[in-house]
Order: C-alpha cells, then structure tokens, then sequence
C-alpha cells in the first residue's frame, strides 16, 4: 500500500519503519525540516535499538521518503497516519491542535478519498471532532484510531509483536484496510469505534501508572513493618491475577506517557463528573515518592558541613536518553530547592538533562571518586553504584530512599 506518516518522532518512525519493513511504500513528514533532513540522512534524535539501521537501510533501498513540511501533493495514499505530538494542556487534558494541523495538511496534499488513522494519543471525542471538521470543509473522509502502545527501547519488536491491536472508527471498508495491513502478525484485534479505541490507550497507561503506584505503596509498607520489599512484591506478582509486570518499585513513573496519559484520564474523568479517586492517588503517590527522597536525603545530612549529593540515573528509565517528565529530572530540581549541592551522572542523558538543567549542577562522566566526594549518592536506576567505593560519611540509597548495599 502507499501510506502517509505525519509526524517522524518516536511513533511516527516506529510507524513508518515498521510498515516499511513489511513491504509497503511510506511517505513520512514532518514539520521540522532539520529534522527530516537528519534522518534522511539515517540520524535519530533519540536513543532507540535498531531504528537508525533500519531507517537508513528502507531509506536506501526507497521503501520510505522523509519530507521536510508537507508537498504540494503525496498523490493518492490508501491511508494517512497521525503520529504526531499531543502534549498536555493546562488542564491536565491532551492538546489535539498538532493534530488539526497535520489533518488539514494532510486534507490539502493526499489526493483522493482521505482514511486518517489518528496513532498519537488523543482525548476520546478527537476523531469524531476532526471528522466533523473534514465534513464542514466538504472533504471526502473517514478518521479511525489506532493507538501505539510500543515501549521505548523495544520499539521495533513491539512493533511486529504487540500484545493486541486496537482499531476504531465507523467505515467498514476502510478499517478492513487497516486491519488487512497487520496481517502479518496474530496478534489479537480489537475492532470497535473510535471513542473506545480512544479510551483504551489512555486507560492502558494509567493503569499501568497505577501498578507502579502500587507497588511503591506496598514497597514503603513492607520498609516500614521491617519486610523485605522484593519478596513482598514478587509474591503478589506471582499470583497469575496480578503479574510482575510494573510492579518494581522505585522513584515512580516518568517518561513521554504514563504521566500524561494518566493527567489525561484523570482530566477527562472531571470533564464527565466521574470520580477518578484511584488515578488521582497514583499521581500524588508519585509525587510523595519524591518528597520521601529528599526527606531521607535532609535526614542524612543533618548536622554536617557539607551537603553535597549524587543523583545516578537522570533518564526515566535505564538505557535512555529520554529525560521526559523524569522523576529524577524532578528530584534533582527538589534537592536544589533544599540549597543543597547537586551533582548528576547518567552519560546517555548528559546532552538532554544539561538543556533543562544548565550549569546548576556539576555533571559527571565517571563515578569513581563519588564516594569520596558526596555525602548522599541517590540511584534511581537500581544497581547503578555497584563497585562504586564509599567512604565512611557516604551513604547510598535507592529510589525507595532505602540505604543500598551492594553485595558482590
Ligand atoms: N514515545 C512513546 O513511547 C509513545 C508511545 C505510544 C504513543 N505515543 C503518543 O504518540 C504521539 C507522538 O509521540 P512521539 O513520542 O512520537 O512524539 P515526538 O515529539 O517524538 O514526535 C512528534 C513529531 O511530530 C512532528 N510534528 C508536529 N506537528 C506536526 C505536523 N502538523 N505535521 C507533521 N509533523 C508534525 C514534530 O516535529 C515531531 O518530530 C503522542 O501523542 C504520544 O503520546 C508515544
């Protein structure tokens, strides 16, 4: 088929790869032409597996153009795909005017019949509001939802093999298209209408915000009553209603969705007048997870001289660079609130956390003389102090602000 990807981030690479991969004709665009040059060239702007290779191999073997900004004309495509950015408005709720614009971009430049596939998250009510707009401008088409549920570092592979597809919309013929382009994996379909498919990634994501929620909950429990928190966890993971999956403990949730996602939810939920007390609990959980860091952290260093802590592990998870509503971006900026002096190490993040953090803390680009020279070290990617020499004064504690002790 010949497909139109909008947006060439995460998703809409993710997107335009993958189906590359599968034989298809893809058209990405995107709005920042440096951008489209870069990875025209084969360059991501982020860390992901693979995706670089595979990007410059379907570019160069011409399964997939980059265009920086729209083209007079795409000629026909059987189905545009809308991954662009929706970030959250003040609201707590998903801006949707990145997604207006690339429709009406996109109603100008594909010729013929449009079938937009709306792969961004959205606020549910998007695709029947960007419907109901194409109808006013007298445009032919149809708008399905097709959420993306890939995790970072594993994007290509949760690609070829989700744990299910969603597809929504309300003509028959062009959601067989859309099906028929996955038939290459078994994974199990979903076929509803939009409104649902809309729901189901925001309600994906905040319940897994609600696991990690959970799990830090039951964690601080099993610390205060003297348990031991990972065999707490791994024995309520264990039963096959619950599962391990999200249930590790930590400095809580970070990263490009779940925070989002779930403030999306929640704000919707407030839209309809339905109580979200569940999902409002996570967020101030994560929260609190914070605050339980630096309190520890203040404790540690009552009545000393110096007051200077390490935080490793700036990204929001472990082998990356994304620094996206980052608890530990968030946890630095709180230990500089307390007047204390903040060094940071997280050699792939470096580059991204400098851009929000500037030069109020010192960055370090290796950590063997940070037992020595800090009083706290925090690591909120678990084991990464491992080898790490303390001195006496130096204590080590984890993202639950537990003292860490590695043993070898
Ligand atoms: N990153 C993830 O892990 C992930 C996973 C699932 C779903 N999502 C959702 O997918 C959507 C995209 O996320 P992302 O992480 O890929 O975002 P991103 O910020 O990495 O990329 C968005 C891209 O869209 C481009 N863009 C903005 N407006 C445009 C327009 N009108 N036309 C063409 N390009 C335009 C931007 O320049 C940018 O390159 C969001 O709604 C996000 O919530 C993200």
């Amino acid at each position: 088929m010949n497909l139109v990807v909008a947006g060439g981030g995460y998703v809409g690479l993710a997107t335009a790869v993958g189906f590359a991969r599968h034989g298809h004709q893809v058209q990405v665009v995107d709005i920042d032409p440096e951008r489209a040059q870069r990875l025209r060239e084969g360059a991501l702007p982020f860390v992901e597996p693979s995706l670089a290779e595979e990007l410059t191999r379907t570019v160069a073997s011409g399964a997939l153009t980059v265009h920086g900004g729209y083209p007079d004309s795409f000629g026909p495509a059987d189905l545009a795909f809308v991954c662009v950015d929706t970030s959250p408005t003040e609201a707590g709720d998903l801006d949707s005017s990145r997604i207006v614009a690339a429709v009406d971009d996109l109603a100008r430049s594909v010729e013929g019949y449009l079938r937009v596939v709306i792969r961004s998250t959205v606020n549910p009510g998007t695709a029947r509001m960007i419907e109901e707009r194409l109808r006013a401008h007298e445009r032919p088409a149809t708008v399905m939802v097709n959420p993306e549920f890939l995790r970072e570092g594993t994007a290509l592979l949760d690609f070829d093999f989700p744990s299910r597809r969603v597809v929504g919309g309300c003509d028959a013929e062009a959601l067989d298209m859309l099906c028929s382009l996955y038939a290459f994996s078994d994974a199990p379909l979903i076929r509803t209408d939009a409104a649902t498919a809309e729901l189901i990634k925001l309600a994906v994501n905040a319940s897994l915000a609600v696991r990690v929620s959970m799990a830090n909950e039951i964690a601080y429990l099993a610390d205060s009553a003297g348990a031991d928190v990972k065999s707490v966890l791994a024995g309520v993971g264990a039963d096959p209603r619950i599962g391990m999956d999200y249930l590790s403990p930590g400095l809580g949730f970070g990263g490009s969705c779940l925070p989002k996602d779930l403030n999306a939810l929640r704000a919707t939920s407030r839209a309809f007048g339905v109580p979200s007390a569940l999902f409002d609990g996570a967020a101030n959980t994560n929260g609190a997870a914070i605050e339980r860091v630096v309190g520890r952290t203040l404790g540690l260093l009552d009545g000393r001289e110096t007051r200077r802590v390490c935080v490793v592990g700036l990204a929001f998870k472990p082998e990356s660079d994304s620094i996206r509503s980052s608890q530990s971006i968030r946890l630095v900026q709180a230990l500089m609130g307390e007047r204390l002096s903040v060094s940071v190490y997280d050699p792939l993040a470096t580059a991204n956390a400098r851009a929000v953090l500037g030069d109020t803390v010192e960055y370090l680009d290796s950590l063997e003389t940070a037992g020595e020279d800090h009083d706290v070290i925090i690591e909120v990617h678990p084991g990464t102090t491992r080898g790490v020499r303390l001195h006496p004064g130096c204590t080590v504690l984890d993202g639950l602000a537990r003292p860490v002790c590695h043993v070898d």
